[in-house]
């Protein structure tokens, strides 16, 4: 069976083909625009989804090796997302899918995130912990069975990789920070600065990053010489073992809440999704981790980490086989919860 999943959510125009799950294209069009502002800004995602959906999809067929007609599916994220970006990759599939007659399903973008590790060999077992990382979202999330999960906690304030990109902002990093304090990071001393880890009540699975956050600037204002939220000039160590520090409070948090969630919900695997399971040193520690707590642990592959249109159509495929679709009325959900 072969789907098409579209993805537009943010700043990322993606398509891809399916065919009975298994990958025959994925075309990423990371939108470049928004580094120099620093952020995503949402008229310009819009704007350029609009232009490069089109070209995206057609490369995603022609890569696949097959004309539109012999699409059998659509999915398509509807949120959450920017609402200017969702209405593109909606409207575009809607409009395709009611032209060929084929089923429509809308997908919620973080279930897609969750469901990244299916996409490769191994998958996981069900029940699994999900670790839900992304510029937008931190979740832990219990997968009791395909198309079935719960919620466990969640950021109270900002993600994981919101608090990367406002940190690398604040040192004058560029756009997204989370590859590039992940980078520095390599050649810094972790302890260097000891930042707060925020892990609320005892058995709490929330998260709170903001705090962390607001410890590197009030660090950076104390110690840099006339730090106005842009760093100057700092020496290449200093700037390592500022990344390194504050990325090892980032990721003790998100490790101890994982392993908490894991062995409280008993389950024997583990999974991680979303942009910030990119980050070298979370995928290290929880690996080291699982390794000593008789888990296994499933990591998606770099690709299908960041936002990319084979994971949406890989749920999109898991809910069509189970009979789900969706009406042509569905309409784009900014803040649509898991
Ligand atoms: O899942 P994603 O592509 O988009 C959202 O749904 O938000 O995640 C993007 C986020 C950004 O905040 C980016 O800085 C972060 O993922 N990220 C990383 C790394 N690669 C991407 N954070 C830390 N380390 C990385 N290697
Ligand atoms: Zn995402």
């Amino acid at each position: 069976m072969y789907i098409l999943g579209i993805e537009t959510s943010c700043d990322e125009t993606s398509a891809a083909v399916l065919d009975d799950g298994k990958v025959l294209s994925n075309i990423i069009s990371s939108q470049l625009i928004h580094q120099k502002y620093g952020g995503v800004v949402p008229e310009l995602a819009s704007r350029a989804h609009q232009r490069l959906i089109g070209p995206v999809v057609k490369e995603a067929l022609v890569v696949a090796g097959i004309k539109k007609q012999q699409l059998e599916g659509v999915a398509v994220t509807y949120g959450p997302g920017l609402m200017g970006a969702l209405l593109v990759g909606l409207s575009f599939a809607k409009a395709l899918a009611y032209g060929l007659k084929i089923p429509f399903v809308g997908i919620n973008h973080m279930e897609a995130h969750m469901y990244s590790n299916f996409i490769d060999e191994p998958k996981p077992d069900y029940p699994f912990i999900c670790l839900t990382v992304s510029g937008g979202h931190t979740q832990l999330i219990y997968v009791q069975k395909a198309l079935h999960h719960q919620l466990l906690g969640e950021t109270l304030d900002d993600a994981a990789g919101e608090a990367y990109d406002k940190v690398a902002k604040m040192l004058g990093l560029g756009f997204p920070g989370g590859p590039i304090i992940d980078k520095l990071a390599k050649d810094g001393n972790p302890n260097f600065i000891k930042f707060p880890r925020t892990f609320l009540e005892p058995d709490s699975y929330d998260f709170s990053f903001s705090g962390i956050k607001t410890s590197v600037l009030y660090w950076l204002k104390d110690h840099t010489p006339d730090y106005s939220y842009h760093i100057s000039h700092i020496s290449n160590q200093l700037l390592a073992d500022i990344c390194a520090s504050f990325q090892a409070s980032v990721v003790d948090v998100l490790v101890e809440k994982t392993l908490r969630a894991a062995k409280n919900m008993k389950v024997r695997n583990v999974t991680i999704a979303g942009g910030v399971s990119a980050n070298s040193e979370l995928r290290k520690r929880l690996q080291a981790c699982a390794d000593e707590n008789g888990f296994r642990l499933f990591i998606p592959e770099f690709r299908y980490c960041t936002d990319n249109g084979a994971m949406i159509a890989q749920l999109g495929w898991m809910k069509i086989i189970a009979g789900q679709s969706s009406d042509f009325s569905l309409n784009a959900i900014p803040n649509l919860s898991i």
